[in-house]
């Protein structure tokens, strides 16, 4: 937990091999991996009333979190630690945490977007933890953040299994490159109250 806030009031973003304990993240994995891919849905982009599904920008799987299991249960636990570190030392008034299944079949790809929706931007963490055993670089897949003011990007992560990145999603634009097979992560968001 420390070494996620330290780098989040360093940089704004940090990169953890096995920040879970292993056999949470195994047990994550196990657990995607009995769900039923057909009950995947393509993503959608944007809020509820916006809600549109635009396979020319992402054309991703997704499987919404409940806390039903005692595997996501057990993740869930372990977010919430994290979010009274983070509100402890950011006084960020996070109150929320929400996370996904992401499956990208081979070829999926999620162009440069920003996780902070224009109409109510109460995400302000992005976390994803990367599901992928035994990960080649040439099977592409990366990470590419941005700078806001940078065409170029400045970090490019490839998604091995237990790497967890976290942002500040308002800060940092990023894209998914298409893959050579399957990518799976666990993608979440840590929010504000904002109302509306
Ligand atoms: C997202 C996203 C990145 C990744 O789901 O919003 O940007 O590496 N995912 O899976
Ligand atoms: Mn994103």
């Amino acid at each position: 937990m420390s070494v996620i806030v330290a780098g989040i009031e360093r940089d704004g973003y940090v990169v953890v091999d096995h920040a879970l304990p292993l056999a949470l993240s195994q047990d994550l994995l196990g657990q995607l991996m009995q769900l039923d891919p057909d009950g995947f849905k393509l993503a959608g982009i944007g809020r509820d009333l916006e809600f549109q599904r635009d396979v020319n920008i992402r054309n991703d799987r997704i499987l919404w979190l409940d806390d039903q299991s005692k595997i996501s249960q057990q993740y869930f636990a372990w977010t919430e630690q994290l979010r009274l570190s983070l509100n402890g030392h950011f006084f960020l008034g996070l109150f929320e945490y929400e996370c996904m299944y992401a499956h990208y079949p081979q070829d999926a790809f999620y162009l440069k977007h920003l996780d902070s929706f224009h109409s109510g931007t109460n995400r302000k963490i992005s976390t994803i933890l990367y599901l992928n055993h035994d990960w080649q670089k040439t099977d592409g897949g990366e990470l590419l953040l941005y700078r806001p003011d940078d065409p170029n990007p400045f970090e490019v992560i490839s998604p091995e299994f237990g790497k967890l990145v976290v942002f500040l999603s308002e800060d940092f634009p990023h894209e998914v490159l298409p893959a050579k097979r399957s990518r799976y992560s666990l993608t979440g968001w840590f929010k504000v109250n904002q109302g509306i």
